[in-house]
């Protein structure tokens, strides 16, 4: 499996900061991981023409492929752009537009189907941690957001704690590993073992250039989606180069 270094921009950037993407692949000509970088929607286009290392994907879509929803932007759109990635499933979506695991599920159903792969995300509460309920919102949440179509070869799973995401604080060690078995385990049940065990498993919440070795090393983490961390070179590059030497 190749392990992928997913790079979500979130709302950040113009056409200024596309030069980060070559910095980027002339940091890296031939990295072992996929590089990959999700910038805001206008600049998909722009940011797909600069290497052909570094692989580009959007940060959401809608479930439709056209009609009456203004200011969405459908799969077929995102992939006419150069996107070969669609995040969905993101915390900030799922709170700032009240996306459900239904919304998430038509989302990467529609992302499968028009030959994309999806980034689907899931991650608990600081509340639902302390209650000692992550593994069964977790569980929850995989088997609701994952479409029966999907398959490792075409569909990444994202582990983010919503807790951990900009804020500095990391899960421990332990715990990321925990959740990542869990997430391997129930992918096995449900998709078979080898294909099951083809899904890669990325981390996301706070990866650091400090961290970022110490979280690869961790068992079914596959590698890392990373958003602050992913806004410059001088961050995003030494976490690439942990990956590759995981
Ligand atoms: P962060 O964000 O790396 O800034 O914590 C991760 C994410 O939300 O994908």
């Amino acid at each position: 499996m190749r392990k992928l270094a997913a790079g979500n921009w979130k709302m950040n950037g113009t056409g200024d900061n596309l030069s980060m993407i070559s910095q980027l692949a002339a940091a890296h000509p031939s990295p072992k991981s996929e590089i990959l970088i999700c910038p805001p929607t206008p600049l998909i286009h722009r940011a797909a023409t600069i290497s052909d290392s570094i692989t580009i994907g959007a940060q959401d879509c809608h479930a439709a492929s056209k009609g009456a929803h203004t200011g969405d932007t459908s799969v077929i759109m995102l992939a006419d752009a150069g996107a070969t990635y669609v995040i969905t499933g993101h915390s900030e979506r799922r709170a700032d537009h009240k996306e459900t695991n239904k919304n998430v599920h038509a989302k990467a159903t529609a992302i499968l189907k028009n030959g994309l792969k999806p980034i689907i995300c899931m991650g608990e509460s600081l509340e639902q941690r302390e209650g000692g309920n992550t593994l069964e919102v977790i569980s929850n949440q995989l088997a609701h957001s994952t479409p029966d179509m999907a398959a490792g070869h075409t569909t990444v799973i994202a582990y983010e704690p919503i807790w951990a995401i900009g804020t500095g604080k990391i899960p421990t060690l332990t715990q990321i590993g925990e959740v990542h078995d869990f997430i391997r385990h129930q992918l096995q049940t449900r998709f078979g073992t080898a294909q099951g065990g083809a899904f890669r498993i990325l981390y996301g919440g706070s990866v650091k250039p400090t961290n970022a070795a110490e979280i690869f090393a961790i068992p079914n983490v596959d590698g890392a989606l990373v958003g602050g961390a992913s806004l410059t070179v001088a961050d995003f590059s030494p976490i690439i180069t942990a990956l590759d030497a995981a």
